[in-house]
């Protein structure tokens, strides 16, 4: 008898221990909000109902990785863990050098202050906001190399999330000597969690070679994005993810990795090289601000959670869920009427806020109203990823982002089908009075990353 296939996507693991969410009226969510002056990054976490801010260290960790944390052992120099470690990185990475840091952006800090400085420009499909920051920190020019398929959120392509091949060749053409190196982040966090192919991957390596330019991978979420190449990608349905995975690794000279996303960490990160001489130099500056290089900015135990959890992520059965449970997100939301960026990414749903709210101009911050309509109505954390994020240059220059979206990022593992279902119920209650939402304006910014610790005040003040 064929095997019967049902519809219900499960998660795949039984609840072990538990976390109790406090529940919040509108009113004292309206009140708590206004204090945060509209922030979302200013709430109290306690305040919040259902955090879907981030994706990044909020997922829940096994059994097998708390067993892991036990064995962790804390010596400051060779400590067993860093070998475990090593180990499990190398069996899907293996780059021969592999430095732990705190966390991605401490990866990022040391390549770029590396390989950056004035007068070099680093293409990518799309930086990450921290990896822009870190470039734009020593001088150095960030660029995101998209294809027009990618800036339509509601165009179909299954790898939305390529790098524009032209464009990089047209570049590395014009400034080879000011390209230090080529990044290409898999998924594209910023541009939907969007998946990038084989296919694009080895066309940029092969520029790469051609103009001699080193090729690094952004990989969080490396999993997500090998899981999509087996579903998607021609010739790959019977692979194993671990075996993408690798071939997406030997693709590259190097990797940064924040191992708080598909690694399973609530902290982590490193960096993974090829270059003998650029991990000497790398481990110099790691000992400046991070640690001794066989523990980075870690304790020993983590360095084990993260070999637990590098074995658990690449898991099919894991994978499918995980897929298909933002998809069922993201689903609901365009079967309602609801614009959201399509196909569904992988770790999170992206609402168009410039579709769903037209009454906004860009430089009123649609994805803000949102994220806040969201929070107020449900309890709902959410987090902008448009003009607020991205649309003061380093010149001091104000423009439109490409899109204005509001990401529903999906922890690991920690929510369940009927809180999704609430999510939904909620978004929709939003969309019902979307026309009724007020834009805002920034009272006070920071230098840089504003969207951390900018002031906001709704142009129509709250009846
Ligand atoms: N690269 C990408 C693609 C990321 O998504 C992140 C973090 C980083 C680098 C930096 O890593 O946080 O460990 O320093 N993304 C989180 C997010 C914060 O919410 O998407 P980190």
């Amino acid at each position: 008898m064929s095997e019967r296939q049902f519809r219900t996507i499960i998660e795949p693991f039984r609840i072990h221990s538990i976390e109790p969410m406090r529940l919040t009226t509108a009113a004292e969510r309206r009140r708590h909000v206004a204090a945060a002056d509209y922030n979302l990054f200013q709430l109290r976490a306690e305040h919040v109902l259902i955090d879907l801010l981030t994706d990044s260290g909020t997922g829940a960790m096994s059994r097998d990785q708390w067993a892991a944390i036990q064995h962790g052992d804390e010596s400051y120099a060779g400590s067993p863990s860093y070998t475990i470690f090593k180990t499990a990185v190398q069996e899907l990475f293996p780059f021969p050098h592999v430095i732990p840091t705190h966390q991605g952006r401490a990866a990022e800090r040391i390549l770029f202050t590396l390989l950056g400085g004035p007068g070099k420009v680093v293409p990518s499909n799309t930086h990450f906001d921290t990896t822009r920051a870190n470039i734009e920190y020593t001088g150095a020019e960030a660029v995101d190399l998209i294809p027009a398929y990618a800036r339509d959120p509601r165009a179909w392509h299954p790898f939305k999330g390529n790098l524009d091949t032209d464009a990089l060749e047209t570049l590395l053409a014009e400034r080879t000597a000011d390209v230090p190196c080529v990044m290409v982040t898999v998924t594209n966090n910023s541009g939907g969690g969007q998946p990038v192919s084989l296919e694009n991957l080895r066309a940029v390596r092969a520029l790469c070679d051609r103009y001699d330019r080193p090729l690094f991978l952004d990989a969080c979420r490396f999993a997500e994005n090998a899981w999509f190449v087996r579903e998607r990608e021609e010739g790959q349905s019977q692979r194993a993810v671990a075996d993408i995975v690798r071939e997406m690794a030997s693709l590259a000279d190097g990797m940064t990795m924040s191992a708080k996303k598909d690694p399973m960490g609530n902290i982590g990160g490193w960096l993974a090289l090829n270059d003998d001489d650029l991990a000497e130099r790398a481990n110099t500056l790691l000992i400046l601000t991070e640690g001794f290089p066989t523990y980075g900015g870690l304790a020993g135990r983590d360095l084990e959670a993260l070999a637990q959890g590098l074995r658990e992520v690449v898991d099919h059965d894991y994978l499918r869920y995980r897929i298909k449970s933002t998809a069922y997100l993201g689903e609901a939301l365009v079967r309602s009427g609801i614009p959201v960026l399509e196909p569904i990414g992988g770790h999170a749903v992206y609402l168009d806020a410039r579709g769903l709210l037209p009454h906004i101009p860009p430089l009123s911050y649609p994805g803000q109203a949102l994220a806040v309509a969201l929070y107020e109505v449900g309890g709902v954390r959410s987090c902008e990823i448009g003009t607020v994020m991205f649309g003061r240059h380093p010149d001091g220059t104000e423009h439109p982002a490409n899109m204005d979206l509001v990401r529903l990022a999906v922890p690991r593992r920690t929510y369940t089908q009927s809180h999704i279902d609430y999510v939904i119920e909620v978004c929709l209650a939003v969309a019902e009075k979307a026309d009724q939402l007020p834009g805002y304006r920034i009272t006070f910014e920071p230098s840089a990353l504003r969207h951390f610790t900018a002031r906001f005040t709704p142009l129509t003040p709250p009846a």
